[in-house]
């Protein structure tokens, strides 16, 4: 069920099968983007509504070109400079991409991982003539992400086990958040979902200013505003807040934060990078202890710092 071999999940994958694969950001639960009844699957599994459409993963820049149909210069700039890497781009999409896949939108969202595992899958499969992998975040739709191959089989494994789907365990994922995804269909960059590549970066590599999101943007499902939620209720607070808490309470905040008399600690990152590597994690165990309410120390910054903000800000709605 959960295995360590890349020839066996390429196999599984290619055959129609579902894999759940580890990328740099987070886990996938990976499909053959060719394979309708596959990709079909794929949202029955997660519980996934259809109108939440999926990225695409490839091997290459090159390989996205067969799912994009065209981009902006700043846009090939972007990828250019990003992929591999957490970039997830959305651009108007070819006859490859179908509706199943798109939500039935004009536009198909693309992203080249980084992470070793991902390339190899993605390499091998290429050679077995599977073009690119559908892999939507491998958790139960709404909840939170999983970083770790315990994660996914904690969420799906059920249903994976029973229909001959797998895991791929390739340890935890370095970044610990879902990708930044860009909107290209337009002169200039829109950011759909923040993540590791920061606007600051966007900007820098592309010479083009941002853009403010608009009311007719695309639908991103991590927008929604309750999303990426454990069991236990969220609460965000501030260093030295005054906490009243129930029986049963954990706390999570940077490692120089002490820890509120009564708190069970669940985590200590010692950087904002340490903190999205270990976010997701803390907020799983704390669903392990049957802990009523996570309280939460937000960092402060920009870039990385932002996209932590979104994700806790949602999984506290
Ligand atoms: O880091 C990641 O991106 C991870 C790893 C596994 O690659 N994947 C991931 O997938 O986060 P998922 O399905 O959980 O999130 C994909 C997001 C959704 O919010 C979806 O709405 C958005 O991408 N999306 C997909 N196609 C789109 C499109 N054509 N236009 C706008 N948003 C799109
Ligand atoms: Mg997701």
């Amino acid at each position: 069920m959960i295995i360590n071999d890349i020839d066996q999940a390429v196999t599984t994958l290619a055959s129609g099968r579902l894999c759940a694969i580890p990328t740099e950001t987070v886990y996938g639960l990976a499909a053959n983007a060719l394979d309708e009844s596959a990709v079909l699957r794929v949202f029955m599994a997660k519980d996934r509504p259809k109108d939440h459409p999926l990225i695409v993963h490839v091997a290459t820049v090159q390989d996205a070109g067969n799912w994009i149909a065209e981009l902006p210069q700043w846009a090939i700039d972007l990828t250019a400079a990003v992929w591999p890497g957490p970039l997830t781009i959305v651009g108007t999409r070819t006859a490859l991409a179908s509706d199943l896949v798109t939500g039935g939108q004009g536009t198909v969202a693309v992203r080249v991982p980084s992470h070793p595992i991902a390339q190899e899958l993605l390499s091998k499969l290429k050679i077995q003539g599977v073009q690119g992998l559908v892999a939507p975040s491998a958790n139960r739709f709404g909840h939170v992400s999983p970083t770790s191959a315990a994660h996914v089989f904690a969420d799906l494994g059920e249903y994976l086990s029973a229909n001959g789907d797998l895991i791929l365990d390739g340890g935890d994922c370095q970044v610990g958040l879902e990708s930044t995804i860009v909107l290209a269909t337009g002169p200039e960059p829109v950011i759909l979902r923040p993540g590791a590549i920061t606007l600051a970066d966007v900007e820098r590599i592309t010479g083009v200013a941002v853009a403010a999101i608009s009311t007719d943007a695309p639908r991103v499902s991590g927008s929604l505003e309750s999303h990426y939620s454990p069991i236990a209720k969220v609460v965000l607070i501030e260093t030295g807040s005054t906490i009243e808490f129930g029986t049963t309470a954990g706390f999570l905040a940077l490692a120089q934060i002490p820890t509120p008399a009564g708190l069970v600690r669940l985590g200590s990152p010692a950087t904002i990078a340490d903190f999205a590597h270990e976010l997701y994690g803390c907020l799983r165990a704390g669903d392990d202890l049957y802990l009523e309410t996570i309280y939460v120390v937000p960092p402060v910054g920009q870039g990385l710092a932002q996209a932590i903000n979104d994700r806790l800000q949602r999984a506290a709605f």
